[in-house]
């Protein structure tokens, strides 16, 4: 199939990659309920059709906590991207580079910061807290070492929701032979995947995490992992811990609630995510796009507040941008390119968001995105 579009990158990758793969980027938490929601809440959203207004110049550049972005998408993190393609975080990194976009790489990457901003440009960093405090320490620090040119704090996963494809495909709660040879059974399915990723692509490791997980990802029990060792006692006074560590622009992701917007505000974030995380963690919480009014509402435009959430298409981006998100994260869709076509579809799908985004404008009549609010 030639891709025309974000759904054809889905297909693809569920064709290329393992499942267990395929399941964890695809999957949300219990009935996947929030996930669905946070597609078909913005799917309702209707534009306004606009006739006869001179569009022949489209603007789709912001300036965001003091960077220039071609286009107000950021690409999310997601955890063990780099696993969807060879040493995959660092072409992702690099198709959002080309295009003018900041990548985010996740604490629960393949590929450590490092390797990506020797190879590419600093990224973003997205920090979560692990119990070890030393290790997020260590953490922040290799970021500012790196200089990352923002932190994403992500606070809504004290715990895992619980993942049921996850279970089914072996990717948690299966230690021992058994869940090995059904994830080698699923690999062995997948032989171009195999030789990329599996023999060409190693270390298959948690990159930044070598010194907690060592040189293997433990992916026998991914989930469980995760739950044993992020930090379900952090509360707003770790935000003020990292806040106090961290001089960079700092961005909390993961808000659904008003209440939470203005603790992280005064916290000192510099801006937020509005976020279920995909619908992978809270099955049954606001989808991203309902939350966001409110929020929005509450924090009076002192600090930007993005979203992410369901984006499909350069549409939706046009959707969350005007009802006041200052710019969208993207998650799923970079990690279904990477496992079709590698860089190059992560290029693609960032092209494709760029053009739909701009027709999208000239449709409803717009020239240039209102300026996003930035940090005073
Ligand atoms: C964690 O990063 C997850 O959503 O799997």
């Amino acid at each position: 199939m030639k891709p025309a579009s974000i759904a054809d990158y889905r297909a693809l990758s569920r064709a290329r990659v393992p499942r267990f793969l395929f399941d964890y980027v695809d999957g949300g938490s219990y009935g996947e309920s929030t996930l669905a929601a946070n597609i078909a809440d913005l799917a309702a959203i209707h534009l306004d059709q606009r006739v006869l207004v001179d569009v022949s110049r489209i603007d789709t550049a912001i300036t965001l906590l003091g960077q220039a972005l071609a286009m107000p998408v950021i690409l999310a993190p997601v955890g063990l991207g780099g696993l969807h393609a060879r040493r995959g975080e660092v072409q992702a990194a690099r198709a959002a580079h080309a295009a003018g976009v900041p990548f985010t790489l996740s604490t629960v990457s393949v590929c450590p910061l490092a390797e990506v901003a020797a190879a590419v440009t600093p990224p973003w960093f997205q920090l979560y807290l692990v119990r070890d405090s030393g290790a997020v320490a260590a953490m922040i620090d290799e970021a500012i070492a790196q200089a990352a040119p923002a932190l994403v704090l992500t606070v809504d996963l004290p715990t895992p929701g619980a993942r049921y494809r996850d279970v089914r495909s072996s990717l948690t709660g299966a230690p021992g032979l058994a869940g090995w040879l059904h994830r080698a059974a699923q690999v062995a399915s997948r032989p171009r995947w195999a030789w990329d990723v599996g023999v060409r692509g190693r270390p298959i490791a948690m990159g930044n995490l070598a010194g907690l997980v060592g040189a293997r990802a433990p992916l026998s029990d991914y989930l469980g992992w995760i739950g044993r060792n992020f930090d379900a006692g952090a509360d707003w006074s770790r935000l003020a811990w990292v806040r106090a560590r961290w001089p960079g622009p700092l961005i909390v992701k993961g808000i659904l609630h008003p209440d939470d917007a203005a603790l992280a505000a005064q916290h000192g974030a510099d801006a937020i995510v509005v976020s279920n995380h995909g619908g992978r963690q809270l099955d049954g919480a606001i989808s991203a796009v309902r939350a966001l009014p409110a929020i929005l509402d509450r924090l009076g435009g002192s600090i930007p507040v993005l979203a992410d959430g369901g984006v499909r298409s350069g549409l939706d981006v046009l959707r969350y941008v005007a009802l006041g998100a200052s710019a969208v994260m993207v998650g799923r869709p970079w990690a279904w390119a990477l496992g079709a076509r590698g860089e190059a579809g992560v290029a693609h799908v960032l092209a494709l968001l760029h053009a739909e985004l701009k027709t999208a404008m000239a449709l409803t009549g717009r020239t240039r995105l209102a300026p996003a609010a930035d940090t005073p």
